[in-house]
């Protein structure tokens, strides 16, 4: 049986076990929990069994304000589960889950980046009703890399 919470500090050990963290992802995931615990994001992980098995994160405010401004519009980031539990659904699950954390915090639009060669995740998004709406580049490990945004709308 699945459930989804927000992370709380006994599970941070197993989290970053989980996320099997390098150097790079540690540091990442270090500024990502100050952020969850000073409520500018929060974290979501999805377990079984108390086993972790998924993640993703809501986050009010992003650099490019097109994708998230801190007032009406939210970004869905991070969604992770683990390979031994794809396709039983619960990355619908996660995506439920922060669009509801959203509209209980008034935001009325949540956007998304994703590659535009993750077939599985574009899937996923598209059956979650989620629609492109412009190109944008990321960075990770130092590495600029094109992406699609998407958006939804929650109201
Ligand atoms: C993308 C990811 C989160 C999907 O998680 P999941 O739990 O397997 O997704 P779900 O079981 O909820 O899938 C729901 C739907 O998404 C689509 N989908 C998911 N995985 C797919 C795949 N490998 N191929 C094609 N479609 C896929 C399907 O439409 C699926 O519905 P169906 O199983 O009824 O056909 C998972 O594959 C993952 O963690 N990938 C690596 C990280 C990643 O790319 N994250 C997204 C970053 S933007």
């Amino acid at each position: 049986m699945i459930s989804i919470k927000k992370l709380n500090p006994k599970d941070i050990q197993q989290f970053f076990l989980w996320r099997d963290a390098d150097f790079y992802v540690h540091n990442v995931l270090r500024r990502e929990i100050i952020e969850h615990e000073e409520d500018k994001r929060v974290i979501f992980i999805a377990l079984i069994n108390l086993n972790i098995v998924g993640t993703a994160q809501f986050v009010a405010k992003h650099y490019d304000i097109e994708l998230a401004d801190g007032i009406s519009t939210a970004y869905l980031q991070s969604l992770l589960v683990d390979t031994n539990y794809r396709r039983q659904g619960i990355g619908c699950q996660l995506i439920k889950t922060v669009e509801f954390e959203a509209v209980q915090r008034n935001f009325q639009r949540l956007t998304i980046m994703v590659e535009s060669d993750n077939s599985p995740a574009l899937n996923l998004y598209h059956k979650m009703g989620f629609t492109f709406f412009k190109n944008s580049k990321n960075r990770w490990r130092g590495m600029e890399y094109c992406v699609n945004c998407l958006e939804k709308s929650l109201v």
